[in-house]
């Protein structure tokens, strides 16, 4: 049939865990399927980046550059496809350029075939040092850069904004542009009327690639509006993991585009191994507490309050520590509130974390009684500039000791670090490879302690168990 074949990225060893199961997927549960996987004939496979670095770091002691290579090792076909926040990478600050160029180098030495890139406020400045670097190193086709949108809804926030922002990133050298709806905020008739005017406004060899989630229930709606409207590539989570605050899962749209001019020719049959095989992983996260079944089930909360599937787990975990589950209903509300005072940016990481704790900070303290580090570099524009306006108020507040506002690209304020960071990591006795700075430069204190696991494993001598007989390493 003539037409055009939906392309699919699939999120299961990405997206798909961290939405549901706090990102707690290991490497051993997913090496069995990564062959089957790989010959399906997905656009891409989404299995890197996120929160996975940091939580193979943290939590599950492997080094998230093993991780990589070791996908690669059978990801043969299908492109690696990973999400870095630009210039945050994916820490939780603004690195030097040297960093983000060193990061990127080594991501697609080791094996990534298409990056995905955002910025949590759309400042097209923060993606400039991660274009430039994938445009260096993935030549001749090895990487696609792919920048994306972070999409929101907002009084200033419209289609014509976000077209024009879509051809920024393409003059800036993307390959695709990505419209990433994390909080599933877009609705099936705005994704017709966005994908259409960005297929018609884009050069002809863009491709549009769609990221939502099901939260709310719009998903697969929306994917099958802006499949109409000429979406080149759609993001999905195989069904164990699929649906709720993960992605749409990827056999309902399959068995809906097939016989279609949008057939995307994948057969479900052939996924069926893998289904039964992360229905078990699924099963074991939920029985060691990762996967809360909730998180399955429509919320129309996140219509309501513009919160993402992450930053509400977030916030619930935030109340329970401080004993005020309570006043989760208040939280929502107030992160409109919270979201306007600073110039409507998007909810996504870090804006979300930074707005979201502010919010409840506001809810259990007063409002702007404590303001948190991190909320005023970003109201006094250490992340980037925002689309709207923000509340002078708050402005005054933030800038009671004098404290400047940036308006400059942030990292023009940041110097190399590279070196330094290098020679630390060879002074404390950890460096292996050149990654060790990298993982060391976005968590300092979490790559030391996987490092010491690390020397510990491979010498058979823990130094620091030597030192003090009582440490207790976490598992
Ligand atoms: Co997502």
């Amino acid at each position: 049939m003539e037409g055009k074949n939906v392309l699919i990225t699939d999120t299961i060893l990405r997206d798909a865990h961290q939405s549901h199961a706090a990102t707690r997927m290991r490497f051993d549960e997913m090496e069995p399927m990564l062959p089957l996987l790989d010959d399906i004939g997905y656009y891409s496979l989404e299995a890197w980046g996120g929160a996975t670095f940091d939580s193979c770091l943290r939590f599950l002691n492997e080094d998230p550059w093993d991780r990589l290579r070791n996908l690669k090792k059978y990801l043969k076909k299908t492109p690696i496809q990973m999400l870095l926040r630009g210039q945050n990478l994916l820490g939780y600050r603004h690195y030097a350029d040297d960093v983000v160029e060193k990061f990127i180098e080594k991501s697609i030495e080791n094996g990534i075939g298409v990056v995905r890139l955002f910025d949590a406020l759309n400042d097209p400045r923060n993606l400039e040092a991660s274009v430039k670097a994938i445009k260096k190193y993935g030549k001749g086709g090895q990487c696609v850069c792919e920048c994306a949108i972070s999409y929101t809804t907002s009084p200033v926030h419209t289609t014509e904004y976000f077209v024009k922002l879509a051809k920024q990133f393409e003059d800036m050298g993307a390959d695709n542009i990505c419209i990433k709806d994390m909080a599933n905020l877009l609705l099936p008739f705005t994704a017709y009327e966005l994908v259409k005017e960005l297929k018609s406004e884009l050069r002809p060899e863009t491709k549009v690639h769609l990221h939502t989630h099901n939260t709310t229930g719009t998903g697969d709606m929306i994917y099958l509006m802006a499949i109409q409207a000429g979406v080149d590539i759609v993001d999905c989570a195989l069904s164990p993991l699929g649906n709720g605050t993960s992605n749409p899962a990827t056999e309902p749209l399959i068995a809906t585009l097939k016989g279609t001019k949008y057939d995307t020719g994948i057969e479900i049959e052939k996924l069926l191994p893998a289904v039964t095989h992360f229905n078990k992983v699924a099963a074991r996260l939920e029985k060691d507490g990762f996967l809360n079944p909730k998180v399955r089930r429509v919320d129309i909360n996140t219509l309501l309050y513009q919160v993402p599937g992450g930053m509400l787990s977030n916030l619930m975990n935030q109340l329970k520590q401080a004993g005020k589950e309570e006043k989760l209903t208040e939280c929502l509300a107030e992160v409109p509130k919270v979201r306007k005072d600073s110039g409507y940016p998007p909810l996504v990481t870090p804006s979300s974390q930074i707005v979201g704790t502010q919010a409840v900070w506001n809810v259990l303290l007063g409002r702007y009684k404590t303001i948190t580090a991190q909320f005023k570099d970003m109201i006094l524009g250490k992340y980037g500039a925002v689309l709207g306006e923000k509340n002078p108020e708050v402005v005054k507040m933030c800038q009671k000791d004098g404290e400047k506002i940036i308006t400059c690209r942030p990292a023009d304020l940041i110097e190399n670090e590279m070196q330094t960071l290098t020679q630390k990591v060879k002074e404390d006795g950890f460096y292996k490879q050149e990654e060790d700075v990298l993982s060391y430069a976005l968590f300092p204190e979490v790559a030391t302690n996987f490092f010491k696991w690390r020397k510990a494993r491979d010498t058979g001598v823990d130094s620091d168990l030597s030192a003090n007989p009582n440490k207790v390493y976490p598992v």
